[in-house]
């Protein structure tokens, strides 16, 4: 079938699910039935295309495929997938794929059950009116309540027991009338017109919802096609830049890219654009030709980068290399923004803005793995809104921070925790440790489902470990940034031995920072190595010292000279040696934090 198909006989749709509930195995059994890859030439997780991708089991990028199905009924469909990561800090992902697509398939493990990221991505789906079919996947692991988990996704979608299928992407059983159901249930592509592009024009409008960058061809767009038609030679233009092109090629996804004569009205595949600079084309913009340029499409959300860590070449690794890397991978990555930073010890680096842990520890594997490049990260922080005298500002990290602040907000973030009741009194007694306020429980089988706000801030400070922790390892949590409040924080300096330490300073919640400073200076006295002569370590806020602990010197005690027969040369040279190591310390200011401490200091205690 070519790209002409009618869109009454295309599908476009995702697959939606906690991790690991087993999208990417299900993709692959599609590739395979439809006769889409051959079976010799097929690999697990198949549309999983990086290396890290696949020895981490988890999907980082979506890959589109287009297959063609043809029903019991015999009448043939064009299928276009798109695969969807799993993990929170990739919802931004989710929401993209979700806009460019009629239905969802809300897949869920039978021998885990419906999990946090199950609710938030169903949400999503929901909101994007998207029709969803319930599929309960791994029903060949033996042991498991398959009925009971069949029973739990029917609840939650109000639909019968009998309407979820019961299917192994493992072994395929199930597989095949789960794929004549999406030709049933799921409509065919709507078209979208907006207000400046009427019925009868041809004039096409297409959703950019990722892109990729190709040596030959320039940016590839992948699109999908709301309105009109595209093909070589068509002349677009980039809604949000203005930026006019010629399309130089077109094409559908098998994965590989197959280039077409034409994308029709309703279909998927990509746009190569020629245009070498990565800064124009933007996911979530639209594609229009013709003499109107249409108003944008609407459903785009850009991605807000809420964590930001430095990074500072280390070893053989230099700054333009690290550099370099990063834009590489911002290629296909809005969301990795970056700019020069400096610290005083480290040099040169690079402050990067992550969407989250996860995308953090992504990104440092990539550069790592992919360019061989060395580095050493400072603290993860999170930007807070300043008000001084009446300006505005938006400040990333301590050394920024105004002496008297007259309003300071911060990002929140929209909770969901899921865990089996009986966790609920563990759950709920985080908040003596977090700041976090309990809005809702509700009970879904045997879980509960606890909706809850929070600090962005308090995510970072080991949140997940301690969640795990006090519900056994059943809890799963996801979580959506939801605008931001006002905070009531302050700035807490550390001094070690006088010398303020920039990279120790924080931004802590004013309810907290008394016991924040006790467990900081506590910790840091075991954890920072112990040097030749005593020092002390402070906690400071506004120019008051409100926790103290000593370091003791190492055990070479100087003796007492001239008593006994003591070597009183061996003593002095000793003496002298502490005396320059004072002197080198309060020049430099700074005494060396190896950076497993940072990651012990976030640590929340009670
Ligand atoms: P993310 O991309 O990280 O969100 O994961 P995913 O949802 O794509 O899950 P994936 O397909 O990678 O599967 C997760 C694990 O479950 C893998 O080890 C799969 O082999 C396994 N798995 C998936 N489907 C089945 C199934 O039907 N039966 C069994 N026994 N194992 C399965």
């Amino acid at each position: 079938m070519d790209t002409t198909t009618p869109s009454s006989s295309i599908r476009n749709f995702v697959i939606i699910a906690h991790i690991d509930h087993g999208k990417s195995t299900l993709a692959d059994r599609f590739l395979q039935v439809t006769g889409t890859i051959e079976t010799r030439r097929m690999r697990p997780q198949y549309l999983d295309q990086l290396d890290l991708e696949r020895e981490r089991g988890i999907t980082i990028k979506m890959a589109p495929v287009r297959m063609t199905f043809r029903s019991s009924s015999g009448s043939l469909y064009v299928y276009n997938l798109i695969d969807t990561p799993g993990h929170s800090d990739f919802s931004y992902e989710v929401s993209r794929a979700l806009t460019a697509v009629e239905g969802a398939i809300l897949l869920v493990d039978a021998t885990k059950g419906i999990q946090a990221q199950t609710l938030s991505n169903l949400r999503m789906a929901q909101q994007a009116g998207l029709t969803i079919i319930g599929a309960v996947n791994k029903i060949d692991v033996s042991g498991h309540d398959v009925d009971a988990v069949v029973d739990s996704v029917a609840e939650l979608l109000s639909v019968p027991s009998d309407a979820i299928f019961r299917i192994s992407g493992k072994t395929g059983e199930g597989v095949q009338p789960l794929l004549e159901e999406i030709a049933i249930k799921i409509p065919s592509p709507k078209r979208f017109f907006s207000e400046r592009v009427s019925s009868e024009s041809l004039d096409p409008s297409c959703l950019i919802f990722d892109s990729r960058y190709d040596d030959h061809k320039g940016i590839l767009a992948f699109v999908r096609v709301f309105h009109g038609a595209v093909a070589a030679g068509t002349d677009l233009t980039l809604v949000s830049t203005s930026t006019f092109f010629k399309a130089k090629e077109v094409g559908t996804f098998t994965p590989e890219l197959i280039k077409t004569d034409h994308l029709s009205d309703g279909t998927i595949g990509y746009i190569a654009t020629a245009l070498k600079d990565p800064g124009l084309v933007h996911i979530g913009d639209t594609v229009a030709g013709g003499a109107l340029v249409a108003s944008p499409l609407p459903g785009y959300r850009e991605p807000t980068p809420v964590v930001f860590i430095s990074f500072y070449p280390d070893q053989d690794t230099k700054f333009d290399d690290l550099y370099k890397g990063l834009m590489r991978l911002q290629l296909n990555d809005p969301a990795l923004v970056f700019e020069p930073d400096h610290n005083e010890a480290l040099g040169r680096g690079m402050k990067v803005g992550f969407l989250g842990q996860l995308h953090f520890e992504i990104i440092s594997e990539r550069l790592q793995r992919e360019f061989g490049l060395a580095f050493m990260t400072s603290f993860p922080s999170i930007a807070y809104r300043v008000t001084e005298s009446g300006i505005d500002r938006i400040i990333k990290q301590t050394t920024d921070w105004p002496a008297k602040p007259d309003a300071v907000y911060q990002p929140m973030i929209d909770l969901i925790i899921l865990a089996p009741g009986r966790y609920l009194p563990n759950i709920i007694g985080l908040n003596s440790v977090f700041d976090i306020l309990i809005l809702e429980t509700k009970t879904l089988g045997d879980a509960v489902v606890v909706s809850a706000r929070m600090p962005l801030s308090e995510l970072i400070r080991d949140f997940d470990d301690q969640l795990k922790s006090v519900t056994a390892g059943y809890a799963s949590f996801s979580y959506e940034l939801s605008g931001e409040e006002r905070a009531d924080v302050v700035k807490m300096e550390i001094l070690v031995a006088g010398e303020s330490q920039p990279a120790l300073t924080r931004i802590v919640s004013r309810r907290d920072v008394e016991r924040e400073a006790r467990s900081t200076v506590e910790r840091l006295k075991t954890l920072l190595p112990a040097v030749q002569f005593s020092q002390a370590i402070q906690a400071q806020v506004d120019g008051k010292i409100i926790a103290r602990e000593t370091i003791a010197a190492v055990k070479k005690e100087l003796g007492n000279f001239g008593k006994n027969g003591g070597d009183r040369t061996r003593k002095m040279k000793l003496w002298k040696k502490q005396q320059e190591g004072k002197k080198r310390l309060k020049e430099t200011g700074r005494v060396h934090v190896p950076i497993s401490v940072f990651r012990e200091i976030l640590k929340k205690t009670k």
